[in-house]
């Protein structure tokens, strides 16, 4: 039978890496774009051990149409993921053009190349909790239903690209599809997020290699899951019998507080000894309290996470202790 074909931008990624492995997993060709990077090495750290083996990747990204329609013109895709952005909502208050470019316009970009050269392809946009920003509903949850009211530039963006993609569905008759993802993690997560940052940081201290962390608010609240259930998710989301959009969440939110409490604990430190708090990573508008309420993917598609909050730290101390110990 015909192998499945699928297109990932952003493929280097946290979420592309899993996913390219999910899919190879099942049995699909992958093939995907990265960006330049002046370090080589780096051009495709987190997928070295796939390329090659059943994924293809070309120099390619959100900005340079030519090169979308490049790569989905000559594969021909089945599945296109569009996890590709600059995915840090602090950073995107540094530069916000750039963010708006890629995880807006890089949306369009990317549709349209997909609308002239793979109509019957399926579309995957990587959505995100951040468009809800200050929208709680009285119930302490966001769904697919609630209000967005982004509170950063890359919030901003995201629902300029949650809204197109549901407006191709709807006007072009396309299989355009949004997942909205509520914050996820690994061992993968770039090391300026807060948890790869805590956990990193917490055994490093505990290995005697530096002696204190730095942090922003710790009072903000997360609904944090791992980034392999996650992917899963997209997978079950785009291979739906009808395009929909969907909230894919763990129902259970924790403080930054409460997760260096978790993780200093397990490595037997008191997280009041080493973090202090640096205006630095403070941002000028801070989306405060996220708990996703993902009923309806559990009801619909039957998916649930493998996951908790405790397995997904633990499986990160148990990296960076590999790391550092
Ligand atoms: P990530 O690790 O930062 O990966 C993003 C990828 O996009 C990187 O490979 C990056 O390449 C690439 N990229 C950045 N700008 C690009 C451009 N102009 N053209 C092409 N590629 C570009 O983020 P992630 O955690 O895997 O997240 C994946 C997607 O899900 C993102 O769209 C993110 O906004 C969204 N999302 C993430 C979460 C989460 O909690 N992880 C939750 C909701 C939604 P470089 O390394 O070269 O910059
Ligand atoms: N990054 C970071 N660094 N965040 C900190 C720090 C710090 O030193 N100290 C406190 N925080 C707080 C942030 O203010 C935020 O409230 C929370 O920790 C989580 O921050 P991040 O891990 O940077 O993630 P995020 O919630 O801003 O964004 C992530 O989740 C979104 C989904 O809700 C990213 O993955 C986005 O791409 C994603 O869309």
């Amino acid at each position: 039978m015909k192998k499945r074909k699928a297109f990932i931008t952003g493929i280097n990624g946290q979420d592309g890496s899993y996913l390219a492995e999910y899919l190879l997993e099942k049995d699909y060709e992958v093939y995907g774009i990265v960006r330049r990077n002046s370090i080589a090495e780096n051009q495709e750290s987190r997928i070295d051990h796939l390329v090659g083996n059943g994924v293809e990747t070309a120099y390619g990204d959100l900005l340079d149409v030519s090169s979308l329609e490049r790569m989905v013109g000559t594969i021909k895709p089945d599945e296109i993921y569009n996890v590709g952005a600059q995915s840090h909502v602090r950073i995107s208050f540094d530069i916000p053009q750039f963010t708006v470019q890629t995880n807006a316009l890089g949306v369009l970009n990317m549709l349209e190349a997909y609308k002239y050269h793979c109509p019957k392809a399926r579309f995957y946009q990587a959505s995100s909790s951040e468009c809800f920003g200050r929208s709680v509903e009285e119930d302490g949850y966001q769904r697919e239903t609630t209000k967005m009211e982004p509170t950063s530039p890359y919030g901003c963006a995201k629902v300029f690209g949650y809204n197109i993609v549901r407006h191709y569905r709807f006007a072009h008759k396309l299989f355009a599809v949004n997942g909205i993802l509520f914050n996820h993690e690994s061992p993968r997560r770039g090391a300026n997020f807060v948890t790869n940052k805590v956990v990193k940081g917490a055994v490093r201290i505990k290995s005697g290699l530096q002696d204190k962390l730095e942090l922003g608010n710790m009072d903000a609240y997360r609904d944090w899951g791992h980034s392999k259930d996650y992917v899963r998710a997209m997978n079950m989301i785009i291979n739906h019998t009808e395009p929909d959009d969907f909230v894919v969440a763990t129902g259970r939110t924790h403080s930054v507080r409460e997760m260096c409490n978790y993780v200093f604990s397990k490595l037997d430190i008191n997280y009041k000894d080493v973090v202090t708090q640096n205006p630095k990573f403070l941002r000028a508008e801070e989306l405060k309290y996220l708990k996703g309420d993902s009923s309806k993917i559990r009801k619909v598609l039957g998916w649930k996470p493998k996951y908790t909050f405790e397995t997904l730290m633990d499986e990160m101390i148990e990296h960076w202790q590999g790391v550092y110990e």
